[in-house]
């Protein structure tokens, strides 16, 4: 006689982050005092940081229809029906969102993603409560590539890596990122994770399957046992730097020691005025105002560029005089794709190039 709802997107990619500790310490939904003290200080009420709230949403109807109220169970549930959790509620409030919005995001502009899923999408009650694992949300896709936290661990210890560097990511990874994760590495005589997200990223994304390929193949340019990959189930928010911070301790709950955050790191885009929500390296700034508590260590990268005449990558701020920069921006790959046009070899690899060209334009 339980009742129950049917876990969204966002939710089920929540849950099972929640469930296999990679949100250690957060283990269940938020109540208000977490959420509040979230929004204003970047912290649990304990006191522990963690950037990002983690609420349960439902609409008036389900409580109202169903009675329930503190100390009232219920079942989140997949879309095939599965039971996955158990929650115990706490708490039953109406959040502020224009507050969650200014405090997260910075901004109440609904072209920013996250603002958008939070006024437009998500439902209007927050419930807090304790979760009641049931059983994990199942994936039957690139089963081999995911890990909870404890068997990274493992595996990591299979291989004797006690120094790894975490590369999120969220887009087909060329060249320029391939040279950023081999420098962060090699830069700290340690081995690479390639951690990209396949839950939910910003919209208009290339979707993940397409991407794994991507990841695949680019793990062959790196020497043998240097790199390895992992797919992460994350539903990011598209926050800047509040959600670097929060991909830091997500990292360090996989085992990671250092994490790679470059230029414009989970960035939104443009507001609806056409200038960016955050600075290119707000993130970075976030990241390192914690540095001494949040137990990883950044890789800060400055953007990198391909210099023509050195036939190499380098950071922006070392380009030596009268050198020849050259840059593709996201809008033009994409329209270079879409048009057929030449990609050049300096920038990606032909296979990945290839296999990009098969979906676009995107749906
Ligand atoms: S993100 O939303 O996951 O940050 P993306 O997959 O594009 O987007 O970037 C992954 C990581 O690589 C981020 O840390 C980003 O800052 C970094 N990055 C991507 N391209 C560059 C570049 N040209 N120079 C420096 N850093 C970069």
């Amino acid at each position: 006689n339980i009742p129950s709802i049917v876990a969204t997107g966002r939710q089920l990619c929540d849950i099972e982050l929640l469930m296999s500790c990679a949100f250690n310490p957060v283990d269940g939904f938020m109540g208000s005092k977490d959420f509040n003290a979230v929004l204003e200080n970047m912290r649990l009420s304990s006191g522990k940081l963690w950037p990002m709230p983690i609420t349960l949403d439902v609409s008036e109807d389900f409580i109202k229809s169903n009675d329930i109220s503190e100390g009232s169970k219920f079942l989140i549930r997949d879309e095939e029906g599965v039971a996955l959790a158990a929650v115990s509620v706490t708490e039953i409030w109406e959040p502020d969102k224009s507050k969650e919005a200014m405090c997260v995001y910075g901004s109440t502009d609904t072209d920013h993603p996250g603002v958008d899923y939070l006024l437009n999408v998500s439902e209007k009650i927050y419930v807090g409560g304790t979760l009641e694992k049931l059983e994990m949300p199942r994936h039957y896709d690139f089963r081999d590539l995911r890990h909870t936290p404890e068997s990274l661990k493992k595996e990591f210890d299979r291989l004797g890596w006690d120094k790894i560097v975490a590369f999120q990511t969220r887009n087909p990874m060329h060249k320029a990122h391939k040279e950023i994760c081999y420098r962060a590495a090699s830069m700290n005589g340690a081995n690479l994770l390639i951690h990209p997200v396949v839950g939910m990223t910003r919209p208009g994304d290339v979707n993940h399957y397409s991407r794994v390929r991507f990841y695949k193949r680019i793990l062959e340019q790196f020497p043998t046992d240097f790199a390895f990959l992992s797919l992460l189930p994350l539903a990011m928010r598209m926050a800047g730097p509040r959600e670097a911070l929060w991909h830091a301790l997500i990292r360090k709950n996989y085992g990671c020691s250092h994490i790679i955050i470059g230029r414009d790191h989970a960035g939104p885009g443009n507001d609806s005025g056409g200038n960016p929500f955050y600075g290119p390296y707000d993130a970075q700034d976030l990241v390192e105002k914690f540095k001494d508590e949040i137990g990883i260590s950044m890789v800060p990268f400055k953007m990198v560029v391909y210099a023509e005449g050195a036939s190499d990558y380098v950071s922006i701020d070392e380009v030596p005089d009268g050198e020849n920069v050259l840059t593709i921006s996201g809008t033009e790959f994409r329209q270079r794709l879409e048009n057929g046009d030449d990609i050049p070899d300096w920038f990606s690899y032909p296979e990945i190039v290839d296999e990009l060209r098969l979906v676009y334009p995107l749906q």
